[in-house]
């Protein structure tokens, strides 16, 4: 029988940390590469632990394990139950647990596999089990894929705050094999594509202008457009955690239309999406540059424009919150320096900047635009 080769194409980012190369960002459309991945780090010996959630753990953690128990000495499993209620200390104190049983030691290994939730609950675990051991991202989320999984922030949930407790710490590898996309539900797609197109309005025109003349074919979820744009995005994002690891300035940027949108997403009990309400956050953050003559009128209907082409909110006509109580819970946002909100502006549809000189007026000006447009649309 002939035999014929396996080309296997993707795409590798290397991310520095302190100048030094830290990691590599593996872009794969299946997992075949993964275990060479991580035998080219050195495992072998050690112990691993994959943890994942309900959801996934049904859909990826039988091909996982059955690739990556030839590589280790042995590989376990721990699933939580799916979702953000799961982010929290007692599910972290499980992992401990199950670690502890099993013997792990700092020579052990722990692999995310799964969405923004898992990826910050296990980096977290691992950055304080026995005072940290090693971690491996294989992010299966739009929004893991291109944020959460690179930069290693890490943490969970405590009380009623959002990421409340958790650690800098650095996967050794990301590894995402995008083909994972195609289970994910389309409402956690396009709210993923929200923080990409972002990516484009902070950073970047010419990638927003291909996210612009690509939107049929990501929407159709073309490979080949889906690769391109989450290379392009990660990318974005290494470039802005290598210049600022630990968040004191540029990388503030990545929380462009994220103040209104945190308040909203609070305020909605978390009914609307986080990718959705960074959508309404840009839209108001918009138009909020425009009134300060940054953008024009044209390039708001086109960021608009883009999102709702994208199944994104660009209006929030019937919320059951005055535009007053989204102010006050936007200074109830964790970034807040000396009392006054930082907030991301757009100089133009590809650069962004930070300020904190915004008004309260500034900012209700914005928050009235989202909810008035939408009701003018709908009277
Ligand atoms: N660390 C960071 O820098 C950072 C940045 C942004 C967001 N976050 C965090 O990320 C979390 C949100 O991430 P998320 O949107 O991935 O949420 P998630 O992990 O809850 O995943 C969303 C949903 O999609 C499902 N899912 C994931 N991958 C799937 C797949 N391939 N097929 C089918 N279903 C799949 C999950 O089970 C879940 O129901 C939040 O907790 C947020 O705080 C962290
Ligand atoms: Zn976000």
């Amino acid at each position: 029988m002939r035999c014929i080769p396996v080309i296997i194409m993707g795409k590798t980012i290397t991310v520095n940390y302190g100048g030094s190369p830290c990691y590599t960002i593996e872009i794969q459309t299946d997992f075949r590469l993964l275990p060479e991945k991580l035998k080219n780090l050195g495992y072998g010996k050690n112990r691993a632990c994959i943890i994942t959630e309900t959801n996934v753990g049904e859909l990826y953690l039988k091909e996982i394990e059955d690739l990556l128990s030839p590589v280790f000495a042995s590989c376990t499993s721990f699933v939580f139950e799916a979702g953000e209620g799961s982010k929290n200390t007692d599910t972290v104190g499980k992992v401990y647990g199950h670690l502890i049983e099993n013997s792990f030691d700092r020579k052990d290994v722990l692999i995310a596999l799964g969405g923004g939730v898992v990826g910050d609950l296990a980096g977290f675990a691992a950055a304080t089990y026995l005072r940290g051991i090693d971690f491996v991202q294989v992010p299966t989320s739009l929004l893991a894929q291109t944020d959460s999984s690179i930069g290693g922030k890490t943490g969970v949930d405590f009380m009623q705050y959002k990421n409340m407790v958790g650690a800098f710490y650095m996967p050794k590898l990301v590894y995402m094999n995008i083909s994972t996309l195609k289970t994910l539900p389309k409402r956690q797609l396009s709210s993923g594509t929200a923080e990409l197109i972002k990516h484009g309005f902070i950073k970047d025109r010419a990638y927003t202008e291909f996210i612009q003349g690509h939107s049929s074919s990501i929407l159709a979820q073309d490979s080949q457009a889906i690769e391109e744009m989450v290379y392009r995005s990660c990318q974005i994002k290494r470039g802005v955690v290598e210049k600022d690891p630990k968040e004191q300035g540029e990388r503030a940027l990545l929380n462009f239309g994220h103040t209104i949108g945190h308040a909203i997403e609070k305020l909605s009990n978390f009914t609307l999406y986080h990718g959705e309400c960074v959508s309404l956050g840009m839209v108001s953050a918009a138009y909020i540059s425009c009134q300060k003559g940054n953008i024009t009128l044209e390039e708001l209907e086109t960021l608009k424009q883009m999102l709702a082409a994208h199944g994104l909110p660009v209006t929030l006509p019937d919320f059951p919150h005055t535009p007053e109580e989204i102010l006050a819970a936007t200074k109830l946002d964790k970034k807040m320096e000396s009392g006054k909100v930082k907030f991301i502006l757009l100089k133009t549809l590809g650069e962004a900047y930070i300020t904190k000189e915004l008004s309260d007026s500034d900012l209700l000006g914005g928050i009235r635009y989202i909810m008035e447009t939408g009701a003018e649309r709908a009277s």
